[in-house]
């Protein structure tokens, strides 16, 4: 049986990401998919039903109609909403789960024999990079973090000689070298503006130095061993943190920007500014914290708020790249399309999970009724115990 792919319009209002398009869909009908979309899906991202519809997709009416003879579900967020009772048996639901902070939303998955592939889970390995939601996702964002910092900074960010006077160029510092931190680097220099940088992980220092930033960092033994084998940070030793934080306290105050993007997965994201660093920054710098979902690495900042203490302004904007959502949208349905073409049979044109293969273990989190995923089916014995 050829696969019947629903493509659902997402639950939350903040949401304004689509899991296909117009693209994608034309190439999953080439694979064989029979699609279905609901309508208005694409309508946040710009992608128009009439648009789908040439591309080869059903538009259904409602989420019923939609997902009515689906055996895969794509979306962006598996939104706890999402009624999971009116799914067929078997059908795999594809998205974003956000799954150290959705244990129950596993448990019901399994509860209704739902397999449960959860993108943020993608192995970091060469062959499953064009099925990272993360790094394409993080990219975007930390390019508009830029733009949201500029917004609220009341001066210009390139140095500018005029017959009225210079402009000094912005001194922008970004805190964790990741993904989103990268692009960032990359965005505030073709700006012009004087950019340093800061992380945990050696691998960032070459990065950094060659996107023409200054690298700043506590180099101790500690450092030399915080990259983990999936690529992420490992959370520091108190030891580190404290000389971390007299570095950032020495670095922040000549800041006009700082924007910061620290993650431990499947742990609160590492504080790195007390109130008294943002404290000392100069009248008008601004804050970005892009890690104000999981908990914040600015301590006053405020998740989905933009505020003003000290007379800095901290900037805490929720779900960064759903604001540049056609891009975002595009980017996403595209890992979504590759992750497929790994599950489909090229030649029976079904369904086809290959058990032992990593990329497939290291995404799903329920099947046949139970939680398979090794790292969820602890935390959820230990969450019932
Ligand atoms: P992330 O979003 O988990 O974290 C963001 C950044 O914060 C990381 O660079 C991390 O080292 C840093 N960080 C964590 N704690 C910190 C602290 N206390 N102080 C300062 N910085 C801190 O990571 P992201 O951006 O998703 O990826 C990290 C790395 O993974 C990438 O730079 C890359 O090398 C690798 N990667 C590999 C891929 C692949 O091979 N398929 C795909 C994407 C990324």
């Amino acid at each position: 049986m050829a696969l019947n792919i629903a493509i659902i319009k997402e639950i939350s209002p903040q949401e304004k990401r689509v899991a296909a398009t117009p693209d994608t869909i034309k190439k999953l009908c080439a694979l064989g998919c029979e699609i279905t979309i609901e309508k208005g899906a694409g309508e946040d991202s710009h992608y128009s039903d009439s648009s789908y519809k040439e591309a080869g997709a059903k538009i259904a009416n409602t989420y019923e109609e939609t997902v009515e003879s689906a055996n895969t579900i794509l979306c962006v967020q598996v939104n706890k909403d999402i009624n999971l009772e009116t799914l067929n048996k078997d059908t795999l639901l594809i998205g974003l789960y956000n799954p150290h902070n959705n244990l129950s939303l596993i448990d019901e998955c399994a509860r209704n024999n739902i397999t449960a592939i959860s993108m943020e889970l993608v192995p970091r390995i060469s062959r499953a990079q064009s099925m990272d939601v993360l790094s394409s996702q993080s990219n975007l964002a930390g390019y508009k973090s830029v733009l949201d910092a500029t917004e609220y900074y009341n001066r210009a960010m390139p140095m500018m000689m005029t017959a009225a006077g210079s402009i000094a160029p912005a001194k922008v510092f970004i805190m964790g070298a990741g993904v989103a931190g990268l692009q960032a680097i990359a965005t505030a220099r073709r700006l012009g503006a004087i950019v340093s940088a800061t992380d945990v992980r050696p691998a960032a220092k070459e990065q950094v130095k060659s996107l023409g930033a200054n690298f700043i960092a506590v180099e101790d033994d500690e450092f030399k061993e915080a990259e983990n084998t999936g690529g992420y940070a490992k959370e520091m030793s108190k030891n580190y943190q404290a000389k971390q934080a007299k570095l950032v306290e020495e670095t922040i105050a000549k800041q006009d920007i700082v924007i910061t993007t620290a993650l431990i997965p499947g742990r609160p994201a590492p504080k790195l500014i007390t109130e008294k660093m943002v404290k000392s920054m100069k009248d008008g710098s601004v804050i970005v914290d892009m890690a104000v979902e999981a908990g914040g690495n600015v301590e006053i900042s405020k998740c989905g708020k933009v505020i003003q203490k000290h007379g800095i302004t901290i900037i805490g904007h929720e779900n960064i790249a759903s604001r540049l959502s056609t891009d975002a949208s595009a980017l996403y349905a595209k890992n979504l399309l590759n992750f497929l073409t790994l599950i489909i049979d090229k030649e029976s044109k079904d369904l086809k999970l290959d058990w032992d293969d990593e990329i497939i273990k290291g995404v799903c989190l329920t099947n046949d009724g139970k939680i398979i995923h090794p790292n969820f089916m602890k935390n959820t014995e230990a969450k019932e115990a």
